[in-house]
């Protein structure tokens, strides 16, 4: 697989660090597709015992997933401890004294990077990634999330692809030559990596979506105010000077629809289920037939 950028990690934690608690306010893309892949998981039959929220943020769907499984041990991890803060407060809140019943497990907050999980192999049964894992390297996310999977574990998710904020992109490019707008994976790229984890079954699709801005400045605003900054390690260095503002607003014009500048995202969404059951068939009598390929020499 080509390595489409290298997120530098540090900042991508200090950014999402910074945009906690402001993130919810401009989170409209965010929303509707945790929604939508919260939606999806209703239909599948499942009765996780533990459930990792991967990349949580603010945590408005840690509080969605308790309900959907009332039982179940939530985790919420977060390479940005402030955005742990605001879940903690979100649960809290969207929970209010509910959360003192006795069979409310209370979540667990870990700050933690999903490349490199802080939890056991085989610990969890359900991962919930929402438009996280395009911060990530997918070759180590998926092997972690692998890891940690149970066997009869499922991981849904939502990522972004390639054609995301392409008028954003377009109009940096009438600029300079630098990289201004994050490089996202596509399809091919996240199927490989999944199989590669050896996650069974891989299915992707891929929806688009558009927000419409008053200004390509407004765009710009929201993103930062997010925490959606440019983390790609051949960024410009410096600060972005006034007119190169002006000349990425005069070329987005362009774009311009009924009075409204679009923003597009090509989000992809995905699951697949843990690869420990391919890995060992359990046959009728009860003997388990491990594949020849995976006989080790000792
Ligand atoms: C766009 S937000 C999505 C948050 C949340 N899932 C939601 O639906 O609102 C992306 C989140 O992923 C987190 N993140 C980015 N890189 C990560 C990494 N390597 N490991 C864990 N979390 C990460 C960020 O800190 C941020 O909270």
């Amino acid at each position: 697989m080509t390595r489409a950028f290298v997120p530098e990690k540090a900042k991508v934690a200090h950014s999402f660090d910074r945009a906690a608690i402001h993130y919810d306010d401009v989170a409209i893309l965010q929303k509707q597709t945790g929604d939508e892949l919260l939606e999806r998981l209703s239909f599948v039959k499942l009765q996780p015992q533990t459930i990792l929220d991967l990349g949580a943020g603010t945590g408005r769907n840690l509080a969605q997933l308790g309900q959907l499984y009332p039982k179940t041990q939530l985790i919420a991890a977060d390479i940005a401890p402030n955005m742990l803060v605001q879940a903690k407060q979100a649960y809290k809140e969207a929970n209010g004294l509910k959360r003192w019943l006795p069979q409310k497990n209370k979540p667990i907050y870990i700050a933690s990077d999903a490349e490199q999980l802080s939890l056991a192999d085989n610990s969890v049964d359900l991962v919930f990634a929402n438009l996280a894992l395009q911060w990530c390297d997918l070759a180590k996310s998926f092997s972690e999330i692998q890891r940690v999977l149970r066997p009869e574990g499922l991981c849904v998710f939502t990522t972004l692809g390639p054609d995301t904020l392409h008028e954003l992109r377009e109009s940096w490019a009438s600029v300079d030559d630098y990289p201004h707008v994050n490089v996202f994976y596509d399809m091919h790229d996240i199927g490989e990596a999944m199989m590669n984890a050896k996650l069974a079954e891989p299915v992707l699709d891929m929806d688009r979506y558009t927000l419409t801005y008053d200004t390509a400045l407004a765009l710009m605003k929201d993103l930062k105010v997010l925490g959606a900054r440019n983390v790609n390690s051949g960024r410009r260095p410096g600060l972005t000077g006034k007119q190169a503002l002006k000349k990425v607003s005069q070329h987005y014009e362009q774009f311009r629809q009924e009075g409204l500048l679009p923003a597009s995202y090509e989000v992809i969404y995905g699951h697949a289920w843990s690869g420990a059951q391919a890995k060992q068939s359990h046959q009728q009598d009860g003997s388990i037939h491990i594949p020849i390929s995976q006989i080790q020499r000792l």
